[in-house]
């Protein structure tokens, strides 16, 4: 009998040196001194026994029990002491390493290109309006001198919202919305959306302008010139060559439409230009009168000037974009190359 408690000592010796997580530890001790337990089951057999052994017996029963239970509670130790380093371990912060980059935005090459020409406009005095992009026919056209049955009112051009509302097709209304709310000397710039009925390699839906507006007392052509050579300098650098053309557009007379050297091939002519060696940029003009009168400004009093440009042409030739769609397709790409700008 003494050595069933030998062979269950050196059981329980081997099998708790192999014991590695708590679960398992659970389970031995469950298996050795549980109910249905190996040891308690020797206890419980004491009983049977001859009287004159079973004091010994259960003495010595009693003595593994309590060496099963310190072992049990020291290797209990060890396994939590080991769980804690090995967590430790695996949540150990290296304070050294270099830190994560975190991806940076960056503004849109039409943003930073219409930015760019508020800026020079500021700097010359000018401040910035604006004014809807659902506009009516009044301050789209009518007032604009654009009668109806002139061919910019045509539908293939406009976004018709109902007969009278329209997607403004260009910046011009704002001039009117300006002049109608403010006296003479007046001197802003309007960049917006604008929207024409138009979509190819070099149309677009939705584009973007900048109107400019001047009106006082003096204010002449040679004014006109002054402000947008200056303007083409700044943007295009101080070499680029500036040259105007005779044009129409029915809110000004006379009117021109702006062109500089080219910025692709200096002037020889290339594809770009169409071997002309030119490239048109903006349009403007002087007020036209019948415009005055439309918001009670005496033209026999104040003259004035206007122009608008198109940004995302700007952007085109100052950045050298061939495709104008590749402005709206939002290719990371594209836009990257522009991040530094
Ligand atoms: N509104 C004209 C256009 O969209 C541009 C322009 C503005 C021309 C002001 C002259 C004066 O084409």
């Amino acid at each position: 009998m003494f050595e069933e408690i030998e062979r269950l000592r050196t059981e329980f010796e081997d099998r708790i040196s192999k014991v590695s997580s708590l679960s398992e530890i659970e389970e031995l001790r469950v298996q050795f001194l549980g109910r249905k337990g190996k040891l308690t089951a020797l206890l419980k057999s004491i009983p049977t026994m001859p009287p004159e052994k079973r004091k010994d017996f259960g003495k010595a029963c009693n003595r593994l029990k309590e060496e099963i239970e310190k072992r049990i509670k020291e290797r209990l130790l060890f396994i939590k002491e080991e769980e804690k380093k090995k967590k430790l371990e695996s949540e150990r912060i290296d304070v050294s390493l270099p830190g994560r980059k975190l991806p940076v935005g960056s503004l849109h090459v039409v943003t930073k290109t219409l930015k760019e020409i508020l800026r020079v406009f500021t700097s010359m005095g000018f401040s910035i309006a604006e004014g809807p992009e659902i506009e009516t026919d009044f301050y789209n056209f009518e007032a604009l001198n654009i009668p109806k049955g002139h061919p910019a009112r045509e539908m293939q051009d406009t976004f018709y919202i109902s007969e009278d509302v329209v997607l403004r097709t260009h910046t011009s209304p704002v001039q009117i919305r300006v002049m109608e709310k403010h006296q003479p000397p007046i001197q802003i710039v309007a960049p917006g959306k604008v929207y024409r009925k138009d979509a190819d390699v070099t149309h677009t839906p939705m584009f973007h302008q900048v109107e400019g507006l001047m009106v006082d007392q003096k204010v002449t052509f040679a004014d006109l010139k002054g402000v947008l050579e200056l303007f083409l300098k700044e943007i295009f650098g101080p070499e680029t060559k500036v040259r105007f053309r005779p044009s129409y557009f029915p809110f000004t007379e006379p009117s021109a439409e702006v062109d500089i050297g080219c910025v692709i091939c200096g002037g020889k002519g290339c594809k770009v230009c169409k071997g002309t060696g030119w490239l048109e940029i903006l349009g403007c003009g002087m007020v036209d009168p019948a415009v005055f009168k439309a918001v009670d400004i005496n033209p026999e009093v104040y003259q004035g000037f206007a122009f608008g440009m198109g940004v995302e042409r700007i952007a085109m030739l100052k950045y050298g974009i061939d495709d104008l769609r590749l402005f709206f397709e939002n290719d990371l790409r594209f836009l990257r190359q522009f991040s530094g700008v």
